[in-house]
């Protein structure tokens, strides 16, 4: 949690400025709510040396300038250590930045000889982050990636002889035209530069590569979060479109990893002080997703309903819940959808009814649908409105205006009573094999290999006929690790083919206990599973078979769950 300056000031970002938000921040009670890290993005750079060393550019950044014709940001990040922040920065993983092709017209693009001018990491990654973590102390780091995309061999900007040509490895909604292979060596080589200077492990890598390169299925190898989108804009649609690119992958995200969809627009355009509802719903989307939340406006101008929206100690509580779950999408009907987040206490659940359109529309969610049991004692607070109700019935019921996202935690018994199915917990799965395997650039870009209650098409689980509310749908040819650490006794799924899946394959299905196969069933159709898992840390999922091999099938790992 913290703030970005990108949204409000894009290359004019100036310490003077920087310092006035993180004042706000803390007079304003956001950083007692929980927004820490401040961040510097693209901008703040003067040159790199011959010898390789960043210089700062001290007309922007004056406390940079510590004499003897050095330059250091190391009295700005003491300054916002000594408030109690944390202090992040930017670099990008090719030679050069994106503003030098993005933002060509900017007075504060890098300076000198065309090699003066490469200021991204590209050959100097342990330099880089020794002079960002070891010299000067960041607590973060944004790695963009414009480098490896736009300089392109041809590109203007580089026949031109301004920019050298790299790549390109990336190529933009293209996958099957990116290396995803070398871009995530990259990250990789960049990780361990961090990590050998802050070997404590509590440095922070944002990967920026907008979900491109297949980022999605590598990132959280070697970073704490990142982007799964294009730039997010103040506009409802750009962040729906945003929300939908993280919201659509809960099992890759969990403690330590974090699907990104780009900074919050609380403050601007569709979500400044005159859109109270449209600025509500952008922070429940976030907040029910387990995203990162990091703002973005001009703090310092931001009107008091807004700071109230943005440090709801309730909408932050669901969004940093211990148990790290991102909320699953248990419905989608026209302009409606309801996304579940387990908390980490039991039988509590946040749920975000959201109202995607402009006109009213009704929803309703059932107990069933969250788990919980019909009984007396289900409680339903309303975290907009602040009050807490008795739950009526078995069916949560709502009138949403346009635009609206309710935002509720139920508290009820759990059903099955001593049961948890495994998309309850995409925090403790991790999807090790996802079966995309060699064929990424074929995969339908709006497919996820591995999902919580749906199938990689996003349909609903369905084998033989029969409909699985809970469950896990992932492609054939792969293994998800899930998280036990001994808490349970047995494990219990029925596994089968996705329904309306081309051809008719048999798929073998696999459990593993700590490297132990438990079970083996092979079957085209429904096969029972059902096993003892008494004592196991790691319990292993495995299907492997396919239509022609290697191609993959889908198959639902349906009712899967745990037993204590
Ligand atoms: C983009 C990135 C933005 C911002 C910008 C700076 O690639 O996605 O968040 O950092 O570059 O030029």
């Amino acid at each position: 949690m913290g703030w970005n300056p990108w949204n409000a000031f894009r290359t004019e970002v100036t310490e003077a400025k920087i310092m006035g938000v993180a004042e706000t921040l803390k007079s304003s009670g956001l950083t007692g709510a929980g927004y820490r890290y401040v961040n510097v993005d693209d901008g703040w750079w003067l040159k790199r040396r011959a010898d390789g060393r960043i210089e700062v550019r001290t007309s922007m950044f004056p406390s940079a300038a510590v004499g003897g014709g050095e330059t250091s940001l190391r009295p700005f990040v003491e300054r916002l250590h000594a408030m109690g922040l944390k202090a992040g920065l930017y670099t990008d993983i090719g030679r050069n930045a994106c503003s030098q092709i993005w933002d060509p017209k900017s007075p504060n693009l890098p300076e000198g000889t065309q090699a003066e001018r490469e200021v991204g990491s590209f050959d100097f990654q342990a330099q880089d982050m020794r002079l960002i973590f070891g010299e000067w102390k960041f607590d973060f780091v944004k790695v963009d990636a414009c480098g490896l995309a736009d300089y392109a061999p041809g590109k203007s900007a580089v026949t031109g002889g301004q920019y050298r040509a790299l790549g390109p490895y990336i190529v933009r909604e293209r996958p099957d035209l990116s290396n995803a292979v070398y871009v995530e060596s990259l990250y990789a080589s960049l990780n361990k530069a961090i990590a050998e200077v802050r070997p404590a492990g509590d440095a922070i890598l944002s990967i920026c590569t907008w979900g491109e390169a297949n980022a999605a299925d590598w990132a959280r190898r070697h970073g704490q979060m990142w982007r799964t989108s294009a730039d997010i804009h103040a506009s409802w649609e750009s962040m729906l479109h945003n929300f939908d690119s993280a919201a659509r992958r809960p099992l890759y995200a969990g403690p330590g990893r974090w699907n990104d969809p780009d900074m919050l627009q609380i403050g601007n355009g569709a979500f400044d002080g005159r859109h109270l509802v449209g600025a509500r719903a952008h922070m429940a989307l976030w907040a029910i997703i387990s995203a990162p939340l990091l703002l973005g406006a001009d703090l310092t101008k931001l009107p008091q309903s807004l700071v109230e929206i943005a440090g709801n100690r309730e909408v932050i509580a669901i969004n940093q819940d211990p148990a790290g779950h991102q909320g699953v999408t248990v419905s989608r009907q026209g302009d409606t959808q309801a996304v579940v987040k387990s908390l980490a206490e039991r039988g509590a659940k946040a749920v975000a009814l959201i109202n995607r359109g402009d006109k009213p529309a009704r929803m309703s969610l059932s107990l069933a649908r969250l788990n919980l049991a019909l009984a007396a004692d289900v409680t339903v607070r309303d975290v907009w409105r602040g009050d807490s109700r008795k739950l009526e019935g078995a069916v949560i019921t709502r009138e949403l205006g346009p635009r609206e996202t309710v935002l509720l935690v139920v508290k009820g018994r759990p059903q099955p009573a001593n049961a948890v199915y495994l998309n309850e917990m995409p925090a403790n799965i991790h999807v090790a094999e996802d079966g995309q395997g060699v064929l990424a650039a074929r995969l339908d870009p709006s497919w996820v290999p591995a999902q919580a209650s749906a199938a990689p098409s996003g349909a609903p689980l369905r084998v033989n006929g029969k409909r699985y509310d809970n469950g896990i749908g992932i492609l054939s040819n792969s293994r998800l690790e899930v998280k036990l650490d001994k808490a349970y006794r047995r494990f219990r799924a029925t596994a089968g083919v996705q329904d309306g899946a081309e051809g008719a394959p048999e798929v073998r299905y696999s459990v593993y206990g700590d490297g132990k196969l438990l079970v083996k069933k092979t079957g085209k159709g429904a096969v029972r599973l059902d096993v003892s898992v008494d004592g196991v840390r790691t319990l292993e999922l495995v299907a492997e078979g396919g239509v022609t091999p290697p191609a993959p099938v889908m198959v639902a790992w349906g009712d899967a769950r745990l037993e204590p």
